[in-house]
């Protein structure tokens, strides 16, 4: 433990998460990454390609007697059931591509804390502003702001933008009420908890998009009090990109002038997608702030995220800390120093022209999976600009345990992210398919309704069949 042989450990292993699933614990151990794997007590199960069961465990006393696996190979069994289920992970947004965990691995040796503010250096030396200061500069370019008018930190993930985001909003307007979606991520009405803020809570249309109307009547309603607004670009379930220029205009025609609003831009998933195929996030617009969550579609191994706003507005949170000598804005105290050189890393591994051909492949392979469930007669639903594939609830808790998937009343979703293969969308429709026959087999059980949620025209059910639209 501890050892500063980390580096030559790392060294000769595969670069993906995939190619290690071809390893058995046995050849990992050989690689002298866990050399106390006790093969002859092995007393864990195997793992087969169900859904991973809880491994009961407790700490052990080192010296104790031990008549269970030893910690290797807890381990190793353990990196083994990960390994197979990366196969499976279909419902939820992270890219599980990330090639650069073998060459930073080294990393781990060292405690990086970027504790308060990223443009002010601390007395200690074990931090990685300057790696987190690249990123911020590399994403305020990307949303269009210059580098002396932003500020902005590297988070623990989109939630902690969010409730930077919303808290900046209303420190600015502390009378403002926060206008959201119901379709927003459920961290924006955290953060009207939490700040004990008056909200309104919005319509939503059948795709998940913010319903302007209603937006339009509750601004109206609300007209001696300040706006602070949480639009998504890319809804957490069904992927609807908010339209920003439709909210502005509806702003200005309600008599709201700029002062009397705050925009706050909740692109999780999307914020790295939508520059490529129609930038429509950029501070040029009136807008405070943007978050995205950096192990979404960019990737990394530890929860993350990126939070920029504008630098004239950062002094209402700032306070002097002695005992770390910086100024703190942030949300959290320490902050996770690996996470800007995973995220410097990538970014400069891929470059704009590597994203853009990300967002193009998933985009294709969420249409791909669209036709072919809407071939197979199985409700769907996709956006434009999504990648987001929502489908009729699959049956069996089983089924959707195995694949992974998040289900919201009677729809599920399928998140086609960079690391998901057309094989593994194939494997995934041909399951389906097959245990479809099963569930429905004799008419005591049909295929839920799902008209009201994705369209009737997107509904395949016994009653919608006859509309449903198949290519
Ligand atoms: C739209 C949206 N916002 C915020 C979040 C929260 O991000 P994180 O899980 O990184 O905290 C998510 C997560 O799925 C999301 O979809």
């Amino acid at each position: 433990m501890g050892s500063l042989l980390l580096e030559m450990d790392f060294e000769s292993l595969p670069m993906s998460p995939r190619s290690l699933a071809a390893m058995t614990p046995r050849s990992l151990a050989r690689r002298r990454l866990f050399p106390n794997v006790d093969n002859k007590k092995q007393k864990v199960a195997p793992p087969g390609d169900g859904p991973r069961k809880n491994l009961q465990l407790e700490v052990m006393e080192p010296g104790l007697k031990n008549d269970g696996p030893s910690l290797d190979t807890i381990l190793v069994n353990y990196l083994d059931t990960l390994t197979q289920r990366v196969n499976y992970h279909l419902g939820y947004p992270v890219n599980i591509c990330y090639d650069h965990y073998a060459t930073l691995a080294p990393l781990l040796q060292f405690h990086l804390n970027n504790c308060g503010d990223p443009f002010l250096q601390n007395t200690v030396d074990f931090h990685s502003k300057d790696f987190e200061v690249a990123v911020l500069d590399w994403f305020a370019k990307l949303w269009e702001i210059e580098k002396d008018q932003y500020w902005g930190y590297v988070t623990n993930g989109g939630t902690e933008g969010n409730l930077h985001g919303i808290l900046l909003g209303r420190e600015l307007l502390p009378e403002g009420i926060l206008y959201a979606s119901k379709d927003s991520h459920y961290s924006v009405f955290k953060a009207a908890r939490m700040y004990r803020m008056d909200s309104e809570t919005i319509n939503t249309s059948v795709n998940g998009e913010m319903n302007y109307s209603d937006l339009r009547a509750k601004l109206l309603q609300n007209k001696d009090k300040p706006a602070i607004i949480n639009v998504t670009i890319g809804t957490t379930f069904k992927g609807a990109i908010d339209d920003l220029d439709v909210i502005l205009e509806t702003l200005k025609e309600c008599g709201y002038s700029q002062d009397r609003f705050y925009i706050h831009c909740d692109a999780a998933l999307c914020g790295l997608m939508t520059p490529f195929i129609n930038n429509m996030i950029s501070f040029k617009k009136p807008i405070g702030s943007v978050t995205i969550s950096g192990h979404k579609f960019l990737g990394c191994p530890m929860p993350c995220g990126v939070q920029i706003t504008r630098k004239s507005y950062i002094n209402n949170l700032s306070t002097n800390v002695e005992y770390i000598a910086s100024v703190d804005a942030t949300i959290s105290g320490s902050r996770n120093g690996l996470t800007p050189i995973f995220l410097w890393y990538s970014l400069s591994a891929k470059g704009q022209v590597g994203l853009q051909k990300d967002v193009k492949r998933c985009l294709d392979n969420a249409k791909y999976l669209k036709n072919r469930l809407q071939q197979a007669g199985i409700s769907v639903m996709l956006n434009e600009l999504s990648i987001i594939v929502v489908l009729e609830r699959p049956r069996d808790h089983e089924f959707v345990r195995r694949w992974q998937l998040s289900c919201v009343k009677d729809m599920a979703h399928v998140i086609v992210m960079p690391g998901i293969t057309r094989e593994m969308l194939d494997n995934f429709v041909s399951e389906l398919v097959q245990q479809r026959k099963q569930w429905y087999r004799d008419g005591k059980a049909e295929a839920p309704c799902v008209g009201e949620d994705i369209g009737a025209q997107n509904c395949a059910c016994s009653y919608h069949k006859i509309d449903y639209i198949s290519p």
